[in-house]
């Protein structure tokens, strides 16, 4: 039986992930067998550079020697301990040097965990149950989180989610402050949290608009609510002071996750001290669990820390590969007069099928057109480019990422363009095949 069928017969679906099966693409499930640096590959050991680089993780491509190597020592000492222990300690430490705003914080194993733990200190430190959210951001996969969510929850992720959980969530358009007030009118004093991606990327890439982000922590003081940053893809993707230290908006809580382990699962949230205390055993709410902490990852965050502080060249570096990158794609289209916008900063490269500005929102994510993205995709598979098989992803580029693997990820560009999309000009062949 081939591996692909023999998935669908043991997991549900035939993935861990949705995203995985390529469902919004209309490909086969891409089956990895191998990666290293910039590459993945297939079960037939076919090489793809990799933009997808696990969703956000890999901000040093997939092997890089800091953190593949001098495993089996870390492994001696055993990988779970469930006791507090002096490195994790000084994780907290470094990572409260960086982030002034995490006074305190706990460590966790996923971004999901780090933002429902977050809200759930919200709600316990201002007594309140309404939490407010943006369509198209996406926070990880539990009940108020995948209510209007983007990446790959958009369209799917409803199911099992109680009445009154949604009741208790207000939905607001992303860069539009007016329609925060709209959904939160009336029911501004039984808000919990504003909880929101400071820098969006699970619409495609979306920053925040001048004065967004400071509109929020004004109502959020306003309001008696709590302002969380959700910075699991953001922090260490945009330095090591976070979305936080670039836009100089302070919230009162973050949750941390993706880059920070190296391709380990560990994540963390924090904040104030004095929110952070209603955590047992200092106050009446409770998170835990068995691997928070776990000697094993937290030794991998030092590495990844340790790689950051020593080489704050890295940032420039992958930068102008991105760069490269947006402004080959930018000229393809100024050549073909396609009249895409591309985006790119620091390390995200994002465009979408969609004529005029950039997206400022989901309302824009969702107008692009889907299914000239899924042909998109499909032949730049066949050109040994691994795009992530949803429109809603970005490219991630690391520090594995070259100007060669750019050059070749452009002319596969232009060739699955002329090809595949059947794109002359700005008028799409909707029939073209693949
Ligand atoms: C911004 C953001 N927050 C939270 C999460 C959830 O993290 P995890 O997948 O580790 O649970 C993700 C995952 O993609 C994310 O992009």
């Amino acid at each position: 039986m081939q591996l692909i069928e023999r998935a669908r017969a043991v997991l549900a679906g035939g993935c861990d992930s949705p995203v995985r099966s390529a469902w919004s693409v209309g490909a086969p499930m891409f089956l990895q067998a191998a990666a290293d640096g910039p590459y993945a590959y297939d079960q037939e050991g076919r090489r793809y550079v990799d933009y997808i680089m696990a969703y956000g993780p890999l901000l040093f491509g997939h092997t890089h020697p800091a953190l593949v190597t001098k495993l089996d020592s870390l492994a001696r000492h055993g990988f779970v301990w469930g006791s507090t222990h002096s490195e994790e300690v000084r994780l907290a430490e470094r990572i409260r040097g960086h982030l002034s705003s995490m006074e305190r914080m706990r460590f966790v194993t996923s971004g999901t965990e780090a933002m429902m733990s977050a809200i759930r200190v919200a709600r316990a430190f201002t007594g309140r149950r309404r939490v407010a959210k943006f369509a198209g951001n996406y926070h990880g996969h539990f009940d108020v989180a995948l209510l209007e969510a983007g990446a790959s929850a958009g369209g799917a992720g409803r199911g099992g989610i109680t009445g009154g959980v949604r009741r208790e969530v207000a939905i607001a358009r992303y860069n539009d402050l007016a329609s925060l007030d709209a959904a939160a009118a009336g029911i501004e004093g039984d808000i919990a949290a504003i909880v929101v991606e400071p820098i969006a990327a699970n619409m495609g890439f979306v920053p925040p608009a001048e004065g967004f982000l400071a509109g929020l922590r004004e109502r959020a003081s306003a309001w008696g609510a709590l302002l969380v940053f959700d910075e699991v893809i953001t922090w260490l993707r945009f330095g090591l002071h976070g979305a936080q230290g670039r836009t100089g908006v302070m919230p009162d809580l973050s949750a941390l996750g993706k880059i920070m382990g190296g391709g380990v699962p560990i994540a963390a949230f924090g904040g104030r001290r004095e929110v952070m205390e209603t955590l047992a055993p200092v106050g009446q709410t409770f998170t835990g669990g068995t691997h928070g902490g776990n000697p094993f990852c937290v030794a991998m965050a030092h590495r990844v820390l340790d790689l950051l502080e020593a080489h704050p060249e890295y940032y420039a570096a992958m930068e102008s590969v991105a760069k490269r990158l947006a402004t080959g794609i930018r000229a393809i289209f100024a050549r073909r007069g396609l009249p895409y916008a591309v985006v790119q900063a620091e390390s995200i490269v994002d465009f979408k099928f969609r004529a005029g500005a950039p997206g400022r929102n989901y309302d824009d994510a969702r107008a692009a057109d889907a299914a000239a993205y899924a042909r998109y995709y499909r032949a730049m598979l066949q050109r040994g480019i691994l795009l992530p098989p949803s429109q809603n992803e970005v490219m991630f580029v690391s520090t594995a990422h070259t100007a060669a693997h750019v050059d070749e990820t452009l002319a596969a560009i232009d060739d699955s363009l002329e090809g595949y999309l059947g794109l002359p000009g700005t008028s799409h062949d909707s029939n073209a095949t693949s």
